[in-house]
């Protein structure tokens, strides 16, 4: 009895604390072993899920040895003020199960969920071991991707993630998400091949992205804009805002691939890519959809300051995605439609394997492209030479600002 009224007392204590330290962060430093930390991060969460901060202290660095999904956090802050390893283990690979309706079913190492999260790089970084996947073949399909968010209210900052297996951020069923001063680099200095799939960003069903200030280098997409392929609800990404932005080697800044499921349509609307620098780009501004009568619709996305360099696709848009014949594209062409596209100041360069074309606009014959506008397009072919802009189901291809070469004909003089 005595008991009782004792943790009676206790729990009135508490629950008077609790409503004190409203304003105030609880904080949860992750204990520290060295060897396999994953529980440890687990319990802090679990602990400060609730206006808390859990912080990965200074000088420490931590090791996951398992996948962690935070319980659903409310006013959270976590803090890299340490850095966190994920060694490689091909268990992941069989064993991860995939974020809940994930993308490509993709899993992830850390998956972080709920409301008013923040995330602080300070000075701590995150690494991948990216360099012990790569290289591997068959290429293990189910690597986990390094971050997965699915948060309403979403900031992070100064992160930094080196060698991903699999992309590097992955925000699914989120909105109002900001990423600022975010450093991102998959580079295999080990055994030297092609760092495969490090996307800087995946998104699908968000509303409201930005990313900013920003430096990627990488060899795939810098910022892949899809949305789900499996929820009939909410199958959208919109109001997307990317600027300042520094990728290399990347595969640009894409739409898509949008409409693989054919009776499932995918809607991407409002973006706005601002001041961004491509290097060694193999595709620069690009919009990628499936064929096979995909449904949905690209509405509203404009490039403006946008500069390339040794691009092989500078502006790519391809509805007839992925390496699919013609005819079958021809036969059963996108329903999906692209429209209101706005390219301005769009400069730079070609590589060698671009040869003359610096754009490459193949829109649907099922639903042609509508409402271009091209303004201030200053991109120059590896040898100096004329630019060609190639186009096909471009319905104002006469007043879209761009002189079009239509492909077709292209080719025939081509043979
Ligand atoms: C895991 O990797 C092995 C070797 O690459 C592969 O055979 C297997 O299919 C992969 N499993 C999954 C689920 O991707
Ligand atoms: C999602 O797709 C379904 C059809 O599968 C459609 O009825 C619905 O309107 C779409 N949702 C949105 C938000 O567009
Ligand atoms: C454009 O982005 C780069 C990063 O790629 C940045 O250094 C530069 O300051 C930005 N320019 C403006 C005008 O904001
Ligand atoms: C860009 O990538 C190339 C390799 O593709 C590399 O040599 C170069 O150092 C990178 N530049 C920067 C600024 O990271
Ligand atoms: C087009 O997208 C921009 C964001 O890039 C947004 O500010 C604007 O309101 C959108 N226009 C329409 C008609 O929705
Ligand atoms: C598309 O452009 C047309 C004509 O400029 C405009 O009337 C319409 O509001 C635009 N729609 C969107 C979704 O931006
Ligand atoms: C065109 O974009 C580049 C960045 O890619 C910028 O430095 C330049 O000032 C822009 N030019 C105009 C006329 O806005
Ligand atoms: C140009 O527009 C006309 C009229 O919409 C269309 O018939 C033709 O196929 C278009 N050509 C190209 C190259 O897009």
């Amino acid at each position: 009895m005595k008991t009782i009224a004792t943790l009676s007392t206790l729990a009135t204590f508490l629950l008077l604390v609790g409503q004190q330290a409203v304003s105030a962060l609880r904080t949860c430093p992750v204990k520290h072993n060295g060897e396999d930390d994953s529980q440890a991060i687990k319990d802090a969460f679990e602990e400060c899920k609730s206006n808390g901060r859990v912080v990965f202290s200074k000088n420490k660095k931590y090791m996951l040895g398992d996948v962690v999904v935070t319980p659903e956090l409310d006013n959270v802050e976590i803090v890299f003020d340490g850095s966190l390893t994920y060694p490689f283990n091909m268990v992941y690979n069989d064993t991860t199960p995939p974020v809940p309706g994930a993308v490509q079913g993709v899993s992830a190492f850390f998956t972080i969920q709920g409301q008013n999260v923040k995330v602080v790089g300070n000075g701590g970084e995150i690494y991948g071991s990216g360099e012990e996947w790569w290289h591997l073949d068959p290429l293990p399909s189910n690597r986990p991707v390094m971050m997965a968010f699915m948060v309403d209210k979403l900031d992070v900052r100064g992160m930094k993630l080196i060698n991903s297996p699999n992309w590097n951020f992955y925000v699914h069923r989120s909105k109002k998400v900001k990423f600022e001063d975010i450093f991102i680099e998959d580079i295999d200095n080990k055994h030297g091949v092609k760092p495969h799939n490090t996307d800087g960003w995946d998104t699908s069903e968000v509303d409201g992205i930005t990313i900013i200030n920003s430096h990627i280098n990488n060899a795939d997409d810098c910022v892949a804009i899809k949305t789900s392929m499996y929820n009939k609800k909410n199958n959208y990404t919109t109001n997307i805002h990317i600027e300042n932005v520094y990728c290399n080697g990347s595969h640009g800044i894409s739409v898509g691939s949008l409409g693989n499921i054919p009776e499932m349509p995918d809607y991407v609307s409002n973006m706005l890519v601002k001041n961004v620098t491509c290097e060694n780009c193999q595709n620069g501004a690009r919009i990628k959809t499936w064929p096979r009568s995909s449904l949905g619709y690209v509405q509203n996305v404009s490039y403006v300051d946008f500069h390339v360099t040794n691009s092989d696709n500078p502006i790519q848009i391809d509805q007839c995605y992925f390496n699919i014949e013609e005819e079958e594209c021809l036969a059963d062409p996108a329903k999906l439609q692209i429209s209101n596209l706005s390219f301005k100041n769009i400069t730079g360069g070609g590589s060698k394997k671009a040869g003359q074309v610096m754009a490459y606009i193949v829109c649907s014959a099922g639903s042609p492209c509508e409402e271009f506008t091209f303004e201030n397009i200053d991109l120059i072919p590896y040898d100096g030479s004329e630019p060609v802009y190639l186009c096909e189901n471009l319905a104002n291809n006469k007043t879209a600002g761009l002189d079009c070469t239509p492909k077709n004909e292209r080719e025939i003089k081509k043979k």
